[in-house]
């Protein structure tokens, strides 16, 4: 059961809730709209910010009990020197989310002094953030057992008519970011190419989206024998999957979202050490990622066309496996000699964005857990970010600032094009360790033609192997948020 958000107009002091949570920047003040819960509790607020027990840094919480009346517990988090203050909602809600949890409040309120219409929309995106999980696969705890799931959270504003807006559109990207997380968190061995066109299939329905799926038989057509190479190793169906969502003019042409969806990638007959391989069931995080902002752009209503295109595969090593060494051709033309069979994912985006110039796209992003390079470039806190036009570059950056989801640009110099330089074809799909990232992204603008494009690897950003305290270990929504904050200004 998805967390259920409302807004209103009410005074912390009335709102008879297991815990009532105030969000405060530093340096933390008793707020003027909390005077009444502050007498409630005898003036226990006031005293505890006033004798400096709670400062208001980032990620600082602390518990209170609450009075006879009202909130039965009263939880402050901080939220640092706030520079973007609906950012640090956000992550501040998803503190609050998660400590709900832990301590079985199946029922909150959250309040922040001045929270703006972008506050409350960020504030419920926070709280569908932190109060997300994967339990599909766990035996349910008996309820006499468990602690209370948090079920409904309430955000408190000085205007309820105004507000609803901004918490429906919190509501849209958190349950875009929600569906993609699921779909990463599910194993390789239920998250197939079949599973996700099926996915694709259904949000396609709930809003009237037109679907094209491409199988083998369609893409040997097509003569994508660059993505086919990947799925050579594996029996599964590889799936090619575009949904077209037409919100702007017809005839405008459409923001073009691309995915890697790689269901399993064991590097091929190139294969990974053993030790923490079972993480690469998040090689399909792109392809989540567009899937859930394909969810989120249509419940948005968002005024522009947008399609989203997946690539959906498993890399295997196997008896029909490509190997080092073999040479295959893209459907642009261009000969691909596999070097690694691991670098598998520009192989599929390779015919992806090919493909992606039938829709004479405005401009083309693409988002991939590309190269384990980029993690050691950028770690859990940036993506990659890659394009030779500056103005969409600059867009991208911009968007990804906007939903919290930072990029940093790295350079695509031609200088670098002599690393993947093949003796036998025409581009190798490695070019070794160095500039990992960066030879990865120029391998991608070989099939890109002439629209703007910009690539994001998000290979450390899409999931985490360890806690990030405002979201636990595991798949984080990247780049929902980006391609959404982007398509949102675009549509103006
Ligand atoms: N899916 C991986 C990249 C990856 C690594 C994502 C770690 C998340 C965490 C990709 O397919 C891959 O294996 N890339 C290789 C490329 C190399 C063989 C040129 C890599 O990064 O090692
Ligand atoms: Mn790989
Ligand atoms: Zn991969």
């Amino acid at each position: 059961m998805p967390l259920k958000l409302a807004v209103r107009e009410r005074d912390a002091a009335a709102l008879d809730v297991p815990l009532l949570v105030v969000a405060l920047p530093k340096p933390a003040e008793l707020p003027a709209e909390l005077r009444a819960l502050d007498d409630q509790l005898g003036g226990a607020l006031g005293r505890t910010i006033g004798r400096r027990d709670f400062r208001g840094d980032r990620d600082e919480t602390l518990h209170l009990s609450g009075g006879a009346k009202g909130p039965a517990r009263v939880l402050l988090v901080g939220m640092g020197k706030a520079t973007d203050a609906p950012l640090a909602i956000k992550r501040a809600a998803a503190i609050a989310a998660r400590q709900a949890a832990r301590l079985g409040a199946g029922e909150i309120g959250f309040t922040s002094p001045g929270m703006d219409e972008r506050g409350v929309e960020q504030a419920a995106v926070g709280l569908l953030a932190g109060s997300w999980e994967y339990r599909d696969l766990k035996t349910p705890v008996p309820a006499d057992e468990r602690r209370e799931p948090l079920q409904s959270a309430v955000i408190l504003v000085p205007d309820e008519k105004a507000a609803r807006g901004a918490l429906a559109a919190g509501e849209a990207i958190g349950e875009g970011q929600s569906l993609a997380r699921r779909l990463a968190m599910m194993p390789g061995n239920l998250c197939t190419p079949d599973f996700l066109e099926q996915t694709a299939r259904e949000i396609a329905s709930r809003h009237k989206l037109d679907v094209t799926v491409l199988g083998r038989a369609d893409m040997e057509k097509r003569k994508m024998g660059s993505f086919l190479s990947v799925a050579q190793g594996t029996p599964q169906e590889p799936k090619l999957v575009a949904l077209e969502y037409r919100g702007g003019r017809k005839g405008d042409k459409p923001v073009v979202l691309v995915g890697k969806g790689l269901c399993f990638d064991t590097g091929g007959i190139s294969i990974k050490p053993a030790q923490g391989m079972e993480h690469m069931k998040f090689d399909m995080c792109g392809a989540a990622g567009v899937l859930g902002a394909m969810e989120a752009i249509a419940r948005l209503q968002v005024e522009m066309n947008v399609v989203g295109i997946i690539g959906a595969t498993t890399n295997m090593p196997s008896g029909t496996a490509i190997k080092p060494g073999d040479v295959v051709q893209a459907a642009s033309g261009t000969f691909i000699e596999i070097i690694n069979t691991d670098a598998e994912g520009r192989l599929v985006l390779a015919d992806l964005l090919h493909f992606a110039k039938d829709y004479d796209p405005a401009a083309v992003i693409d988002a991939a857990t590309l190269t384990g390079a980029c993690v050691v470039a950028l770690g859990n806190t940036a993506s990659g970010i890659f394009g030779s036009d500056e103005a969409l570059v600059a867009e991208v950056l911009a968007a990804g600032k906007r939903a919290g989801e930072p990029g940093w640009q790295l350079p695509l110099w031609d200088d670098y094009k002599e690393l993947i330089r093949s003796d036998t074809g025409d581009i190798k799909n490695s070019g070794g360790r160095s500039a990992g990232s960066i030879t990865a992204a120029l391998f991608l603008k070989e099939f890109t033609g002439e629209y703007p494009w910009v690539h994001m690897d998000i290979a450390g950003t899409a999931y985490s192997e360890t806690d990030l305290v405002a979201l636990p270990k595991g798949p984080t929504g990247v780049p929902v948020g980006t391609f959404v904050e982007f398509v949102r200004r675009r549509a103006g």
